[in-house]
């Protein structure tokens, strides 16, 4: 599908400095929650290999990327529920192992930090502080949260001080604000800053504009003109390595987070390492390739759950993304996206075209879109930047049974 780059190209930009680690190709895979286990990681990461040059400028296990898990809410972790003891793990060669934590309340953001840290369960520590999701907001957590900018501040920095001990890097991802006219970033972007944070990712929209819309890529060129001394990473509509490079000169970015657009489309890691790394080298699949990435996409979820059943259950989800713009007639489309069993998934494709070419048409979005929404917050909230009138115990509820950002 790809051949191996040589040195010789000019890199877009310089390694991605995240605390202690260096990241050769500045690309992150964004947590996405349902989505981003080991098994999708680790496809994702054998194909940003394939486009790191061949001069040994990956780190030595051959991550170019920072591959970040989907969200784990600090409360699960504290209590050591089995899923989220699942969530956690990460493959033998992941480095550096990230985790992506959800928190409202410092002490149990804090708590959550120690396990990870003190555990030595993880080398890098990312904050939700984008979650849109009604459920989420209508307790003041996820994207609604940093308008109380002192909870904000105080989440911030006791996980920073409690990974700080092992040496463990914590990152900030955040949207803009609640809405246009409560915008938050700026403000959350020095904050974090200021107490330690590792570096800031802005998701350029709103939680009002959910997925809808463009995102606003000159928002993350103002924030990394607020943020100095730590890394500003670019989020929202990369679609394509030509997208992420163009956000980088368009807003000054020190490297972009990819969500959506690898869908479906893991070797979207081998295009954006290659062209970070100067060349032209783009993965362009037959159907016959891409049933065999996702034939392997079912097989690691079937290891990851320990169940060909659930490992089956969980690639349905992915099945239209992989498809998406090939000729497969309706019948097979939905018997894939019902399939039971690793054998009736070969049966079915054994029915496919599969020497068609990749199609035109599955370039560009993919995955959620959806339209602006009214944000539902706690009664009162955006009366004031303070907690006043809004018990900490109240939000603290935000924590249970959160999934998404
Ligand atoms: C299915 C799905 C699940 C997501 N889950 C999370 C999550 O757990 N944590 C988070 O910070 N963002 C989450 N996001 C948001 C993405 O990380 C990213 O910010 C957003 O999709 C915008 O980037 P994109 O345009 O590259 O997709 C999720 C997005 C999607 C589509």
């Amino acid at each position: 599908m790809t051949e191996l780059l040589t040195p010789t190209a000019h890199p877009v930009l310089p390694p991605l400095q995240i605390g202690r680690h260096t990241i050769s190709s500045p690309v992150v895979l964004a947590p996405m929650a349902g989505i981003t286990n080991r098994a999708f990681r680790r496809l994702c990461r054998q194909y940003g290999a394939q486009g790191a040059p061949a001069d040994g400028g990956a780190a030595p296990s051959g991550a170019t990327s920072l591959y970040v898990s989907e969200m784990i809410t600090s409360r699960a972790l504290v209590e050591r529920t089995p899923v989220t003891m699942q969530l956690i793990e990460h493959d033998p060669d992941e480095a550096p192992r990230s985790i992506q934590l959800y928190s409202v309340d410092p002490v149990t953001a804090g708590r959550a930090v120690h396990i990870l840290a003190s555990e030595n369960r993880c080398d890098h520590i990312d904050l939700n502080f984008g979650c849109p999701v009604p459920k989420v907001t209508r307790k003041g957590g996820g994207g609604a949260l940093p308008w109380k900018s002192e909870l904000f501040r105080s989440i911030v920095s006791t996980a920073v001080r409690a990974a700080a001990p092992y040496d463990i890097p914590v990152t900030v991802k955040m949207r803009k604000g609640i809405d246009d006219r409560h915008l938050t970033f700026l403000e959350a972007g020095r904050i974090a800053e200021g107490e330690g944070a590792a570096a800031v990712a802005l998701h350029g929209r709103t939680v009002a504009q959910s997925y809808s819309g463009q995102a606003d890529w000159s928002a993350i060129r103002d924030l990394k003109q607020a943020v100095t001394s730590i890394p500003v990473l670019g989020n929202g509509d990369i679609w394509s390595a030509e997208d992420a490079v163009r956000m980088v000169h368009e807003t000054g970015c020190d490297g972009v987070v990819v969500g959506r657009g690898c869908l479906g489309r893991p070797w979207l890691f081998t295009d954006l390492a290659a062209a970070f790394a100067g060349s032209d080298l783009r993965v362009r699949p037959t159907l016959g390739e891409v049933c065999e990435t996702l034939r392997r996409h079912a097989a690691y979820l079937t290891e990851f759950h320990g169940s060909e059943e659930k490992g089956c259950r969980d690639i349905r989800k992915h099945i239209s993304w992989y498809l998406k713009g090939f000729r497969v007639g309706s019948h097979v489309r939905s018997s894939l996206a019902t399939v039971v069993s690793l054998s009736s998934l070969d049966d079915l494709v054994a029915t496919l075209d599969l020497d068609q070419d990749w199609p035109a048409d599955a370039d560009g979005p993919r995955g959620r879109a959806g339209s602006e929404r009214r944000v539902v917050l706690p009664e009162g909230w955006l009366d004031s930047r303070e907690l006043d009138g809004v018990g900490a115990d109240a939000i603290a509820a935000a924590e249970l049974s959160v999934s998404g950002g």
